[in-house]
């Protein structure tokens, strides 16, 4: 029976989630809101927003879709997943209640304090007299943390005092993130390697994907300022089947509990971003969703049908699944950016190459648009060029030569992702 599904985005992610689905052989239309030109080569795009809820609802009617999926956090944590859920519809992605572990910063902290879930020491600040109080007393680095949703910019590392200062004032005087930062969290630094975990629930039954490793700063060497990834690689050595076991027993399955305790089930993909600190590893954050880029890298090695596991997903049915099957071997992800990213940026330069990449390489569009025919660059990240490969090296080469064989004017990447492998 093949089944008509709608995927909610508009960036590599879910141009990434389209291709793996289209490959599904129960696949029957797929459909991308609003998607962009290369989710359009193998999904139906829908010009509809991402938080128009009664215009997805009338598009799933109209096409007969049979299930959706949710790509951002932001239509999850305004509760998308419970208005369709409600109206009998079978959705991957958590109810508003469960993706506060994402959209409220302060309340993911109480969940993992609940069940001594190892993580940062964070102090909650309700007003700035707070915050400005705390950080005069406060030993640095420290971390700013903006409690709600804002889109990348919402944790600031503080080396001095002035630096904190400003910050606090600017989320919590001058409103640069909005309501986000109304309450902020202070938090201690912590260093290592980061690891993301990310795990497919039910609310019942746990599957944890493949380790991922993403790099957020712009430059090669880790400089520069912070994006929302610039590139990303799976699997990390670092991150073998005994430290996935620990993550699921020592941070995914005590949070779940926790919730499910609290009556919320937690029914999607559980993000887990972990530092690996000299004192074992330390949850920095939780996301509600699919990393980006980390998902451009992980669903290309998955062998599982990714339709049916976000099908048993959304229908509370995990069980039927087997165990997830992997490729063998590696696979590395190169963001493509606009010139003066993460700044402002042009929109509208040709994008040349697209129809002629290396044998194997794979290119998944964030910000592009089709302009009289032809592609173009639309936005801050542009492309992501993903290779797989037997080796970490196999896979980097690929990449690096797909990333290489597209140009766009100004276009800038990291030259060092996965690089030196953890
Ligand atoms: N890769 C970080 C994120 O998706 O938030």
């Amino acid at each position: 029976m093949s089944q008509n599904v709608l995927v909610i985005g508009s960036g590599a992610r879910e141009h990434a989630m389209v291709w793996k689905l289209a490959q599904s052989s129960r696949i029957g239309t797929l459909f991308c809101a609003p998607g962009n030109p290369g989710a359009a080569e193998v999904a139906q795009n829908l010009d509809i927003g991402v938080n128009d809820v009664e215009g997805i609802w009338s598009a799933i009617e109209s096409n007969n879709i049979d299930l959706t999926i949710v790509g951002p956090e932001d239509p999850l944590a305004a509760g998308i997943a419970d208005v369709l859920q409600e109206r009998g519809h079978p959705v991957f992605g958590p109810s508003k209640a469960a993706a506060r572990i994402e959209s409220s910063k302060n309340w993911a902290k109480e969940i993992m304090l609940a069940r001594n879930v190892p993580t940062g020491k964070a102090l909650r600040c309700d007003t700035l007299e707070a915050a400005l109080n705390h950080i005069y007393d406060a030993q640095f680095p420290l971390v700013l943390k903006a409690d709600g949703l804002a889109a990348g910019k919402g944790v600031v590392i503080c080396h001095e005092r002035a630096e904190a200062e400003a910050a606090a004032r600017s989320m919590m005087q001058e409103k640069t993130l909005g309501s986000a930062g109304t309450t902020v969290l202070i938090e201690e630094f912590l260093s290592g390697v980061e690891v993301s975990l990310l795990a497919v629930t039910d609310g019942q039954r746990v599957l944890p994907l493949l380790p991922a490793c993403d790099y957020k700063p712009l430059k090669t060497g880790d400089r520069g300022p912070n994006t929302g990834g610039m590139g990303a690689y799976t699997p990390p050595a670092v991150a073998d089947n005994a430290w996935v076991n620990t993550i699921l027993n020592d941070v995914i399955g005590p949070v779940l509990a926790e919730m499910n305790d609290r009556g919320i089930s937690y029914r999607g993909v559980l993000y887990a971003g972990v530092i690996l600190t000299e004192n074992g590893p330390k949850v920095l954050e939780f996301n509600c969703r699919f990393g980006d880029p980390e998902t451009q890298v992980i669903l290309p090695m998955l062998n599982t049908d990714f339709l049916e596991l976000c099908d048993a997903t959304a229908r509370g049915n995990l069980s039927s699944i087997p165990a997830l099957e992997w490729h063998d071997g590696a696979c590395v992800g190169v963001v493509l950016a606009a010139g003066s990213y993460p700044g402002d940026y042009r929109k509208g330069a040709p994008i040349f190459g697209l129809d002629n990449v290396p044998e194997g390489g794979v290119v998944f569009h964030a910000g592009t648009a089709s302009q009289n025919g032809a592609v173009v660059t639309n936005g801050g990240r542009v492309l992501t060029a993903v290779g797989r490969g037997p080796t970490m090296s196999a896979a980097r080469d690929l990449a690096y030569r797909t990333a290489t064989s597209i140009t766009f004017p100004d276009a800038q990447y990291r030259d060092d992702i996965a690089l030196r492998e953890v």
